[in-house]
């Protein structure tokens, strides 16, 4: 069993509070993604995970086996890095054979589990080859051949695509979800790009200054972000933040702007007319020629293919966006209204950014 379990962790680096508290159990065999802005404390997270880094308080287990005095090499795990570490002067085969040569593991077993890694990997075709001759991409698969071929429970991963092209990011992410299936094994990713978080986990963990702002599977913080910063971390474009009050109306409740009135979804508790707050909606949710909506001027297409972004000048501090069919016929200058899908409206507290609906 390959779970691990965070309690109320702790890492300070002199005055400053890297990770602030942070509680966490990771499923044995799930493929856990945690995501966040550079600096939100992910690789110190991972790194005492790993043992590279000591928590300041707080208990670290793995597999029901507190670690926080063992050693890396201890703890029984696999690390990927975005810094792959490859040897230069070792072919791809010794650079993959090199963790079971240090296990003293027999020369026989070597060269079967090198060349099963490597299949495994599409990438035996370049076992003679040295790192210096293969790509980026290649470079990637040799660094999780390596990783694989020791067998470990846990892959501790640091932004191990982000040195990669983009096609090649995208081609990488089905590859190790592959992977991952296959292997079975309890996969904790770290990376700050939303994307590939959405496209790979089981669950995300979204970090923010050292604290989890929310876990959850991806479909689950898509619809329902605990809070305005996740809200607005996930998701392109970006969701369509609106300052204003909640008033009651006609026996329900609607959003008051300065420029724009929004009806609300009628389950809403009455209890939050009065409250000052940010709504927010994403660009799908946003109905472009509604009859009696809000009237706006379209500044601004942008074809994506499968669908355009409509940008609207509303008088609001920032043009709200709207995705459209890309059949429809519209233009820069063209006047329109929009509303919203009450059930599209998200409602973070103003002061706290915490959630609402
Ligand atoms: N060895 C260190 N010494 C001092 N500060 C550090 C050290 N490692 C990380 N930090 C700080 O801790 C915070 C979290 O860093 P890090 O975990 O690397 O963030 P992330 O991986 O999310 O980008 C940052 O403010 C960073 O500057
Ligand atoms: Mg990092």
């Amino acid at each position: 069993m390959a779970q691990i379990v965070l309690k109320d962790v702790v890492k300070k680096f002199g005055a400053h509070v890297a990770v602030k508290g942070v509680n966490l159990q990771v499923r044995d065999s799930e493929f856990l993604i945690m995501v966040g802005p550079s600096g939100c404390g992910k690789t110190t997270t991972l790194n005492m995970i790993s043992g590279l880094e000591r928590p300041t308080s707080g208990e670290i287990a793995i597999g029901g086996r507190v670690v926080n005095d063992l050693e890396p090499g201890e703890r029984g795990l696999g690390m990927v890095f975005q810094d792959l570490a490859l040897f230069p002067h070792l072919t791809v085969y010794e650079n993959i054979a090199f963790g079971l040569r240090v296990k003293k593991v027999a020369e026989r077993e070597v060269d079967s589990r090198v060349r099963a890694a490597a299949e495994a990997m599409h990438i035996s075709p370049l076992l003679a080859k040295r790192p210096a001759q293969c790509s980026g991409g290649e470079s990637q698969r040799v660094a999780l051949a390596r990783t694989i071929v020791t067998n470990p429970a846990v892959f501790l991963m640091d932004e191990p695509l982000s040195s990669l092209d983009a096609k090649l990011r995208v081609d990488m992410r089905t590859e190790l979800k592959r992977l991952h299936a296959r292997l079975k094994a309890t996969f904790v990713y770290v990376t700050h790009d939303q994307a590939e978080a959405m496209t790979m986990a089981d669950r995300i963990v979204v970090m923010s200054g050292g604290v989890v702002e929310q876990v959850g599977e991806p479909l689950e913080i898509y619809r329902k972000p605990a809070s305005q910063f996740v809200a607005g971390f996930f998701g392109t474009p970006t969701m369509n933040f609106l300052s204003g009050k909640i008033e009651s109306a006609n026996g329900g409740l609607v959003f008051q702007a300065s420029n724009l009135r929004q009806r609300l979804a009628a389950s809403l508790p009455s209890g939050l007319a009065g409250r000052n707050v940010v709504l927010g909606v994403r660009s799908e949710h946003v109905t472009v020629g509604a009859n009696g909506g809000t009237p706006g001027k379209v500044q601004l297409i942008e074809p994506l293919g499968a669908e355009s972004l409509v940008f609207f000048e509303f008088g609001g501090a920032t043009p709200l966006v709207a995705k459209i069919d890309p059949e429809r016929s519209l233009d820069t200058g063209d006047n329109l209204t929009f509303d919203f899908d009450p059930a599209g409206c998200h409602l973070f507290d103003a002061d706290t950014g915490a959630r609402l609906n």
